[in-house]
């Protein structure tokens, strides 16, 4: 291990983003870092939207302090221009800097000399598991997506039998049967509903009935390159809509979490299919920060159409801080560790594909 006082310090940050409570990293995980040689420095008050006092990452050996001049800085959300003028050239950064949307912003990593490793770059094989920070936070998005619905459902989830009277279960149908949608899936199931999952990548059936659910099956199937679902044909997308409208009329509830990397977000749900559902019945649309699975709904707002409620929330994740902050903070120790020598030296192996992989730039004129 270095000696002390030369340990690589570990810069957790604030947030600066509307609405971002979450925090890169949490007091439980401080000491671990310690133990593999590194100092975490904590701006004042980073973790306080996840209910985390600067007290909690003291007790737990962190130092509070300009945690922006670090070696290497945790954050969550992209970095404004102004947060990467903080950064002092050669700093290592994790986080979600959202290569594919936004390759200005890693330019400007790029130009500034940071060494940025991208979280949703991260390979998806099974050894970086742990790292899958868009697997984490997907449940978080697939949980809240539910809870939403429900809350704006003016009927149970459940079948009750009451002395009142009995009341059917709501069915709810889940497109896009991803890590999001099986959290979906299964968190309406605990709630009473009567579950349907519907998805591309037909492998998913068998997932998506151990979960208690039925499986739509539209005899599409579109799977793409690395387990992904691929963009669908003209003529694949109008026959998949016009049968999709059709079931759709079926259901109380419709949460959509369809996704294809790179590409605006599919159409699945119609107006036509809005303008068939009961009376009542919700949709929430968890793909509209790439243009949404509805052709009614307006990201980050809640629209109402034909007596539906048609819901597109922005950064569910943030919503939950506090599960969400610590499994994030999971994914990034284990992301950093392998960028940590046995010694406590920070070393960067371009060799080892998950380095390589969610390394978006500063890889050029490394040291190593
Ligand atoms: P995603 O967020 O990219 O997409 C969500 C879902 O939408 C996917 O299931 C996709 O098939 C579906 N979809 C796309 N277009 C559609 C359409 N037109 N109609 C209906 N459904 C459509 O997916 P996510 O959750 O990131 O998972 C993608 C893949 O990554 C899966 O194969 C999953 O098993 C794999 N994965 C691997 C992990 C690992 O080994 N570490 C961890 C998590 C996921």
């Amino acid at each position: 291990m270095a000696e002390n006082g030369t340990r690589p310090v570990v810069g957790v940050v604030a947030e600066s983003r509307p609405g971002e409570r979450r925090v890169a990293m949490v007091p439980k995980l401080v000491g671990r870092l310690a133990q593999r040689g590194l100092r975490v420095l904590l701006e004042p008050g980073a973790g306080a939207g996840a209910q985390l006092a600067d007290e909690a990452y003291v007790e737990a050996g962190a130092e509070v302090g300009d945690a922006w001049s670090a070696d290497v800085v945790l954050k969550v959300a992209p970095p404004t221009p102004d947060e990467v003028a903080k950064l002092k050239p050669g700093t290592v950064l994790i986080g979600f800097l959202d290569p594919r949307g936004n390759p200005a912003g890693v330019e400007a990593l790029e130009k500034a000399g940071v060494k940025a490793f991208a979280v949703e770059a991260v390979p998806r094989i099974s050894r970086a598991q742990a790292m899958d920070a868009l697997s984490s936070q997907s449940s978080v998005a697939g949980y809240r997506a539910v809870l939403l619905a429900a809350e704006k459902l003016p009927r149970f989830f459940p079948m009750l039998t009451t002395a009142a009277g009995t009341v059917p279960p709501a069915k709810v149908l889940v497109l896009g049967a991803g890590v999001a949608g099986l959290q979906a899936l299964a968190t309406a199931k605990r709630l009473g509903a009567q579950t349907t999952g519907y998805d591309v990548r037909p492998e998913v059936g068998e997932q998506v009935r151990s979960l208690g659910a039925k499986f739509l099956d539209l005899g599409i199937e579109a799977v793409g390159e690395g387990g992904y679902a691929r963009e669908l044909t003209e003529q694949e997308r109008t026959e998949q809509q016009r049968r999709l409208t059709e079931a759709i009329t079926r259901f109380d509830v419709v949460v959509t979490t369809a996704l294809v990397p790179g590409r605006k977000a599919p159409t699945l749900v119609t107006v036509d299919a809005v303008k068939g559902m009961p009376a009542g019945g919700v949709v929430v649309d968890l793909a509209g920060e790439t243009g949404g699975n509805c052709e009614l709904s307006k990201p980050g707002e809640d629209v109402v159409a034909f007596d539906v409620t048609i819901s597109a929330p922005l950064n569910l994740p943030a919503g939950m801080p506090g599960h969400a902050s610590e499994l994030y903070a999971r994914n990034v120790t284990e992301l950093l560790e392998l960028l940590v020598t046995a010694e406590g030296e920070l070393a960067l192996d371009f060799s080892d594909e998950v380095v390589a992989g969610a390394c978006v730039a500063g890889r050029e004129g490394s040291a190593s």
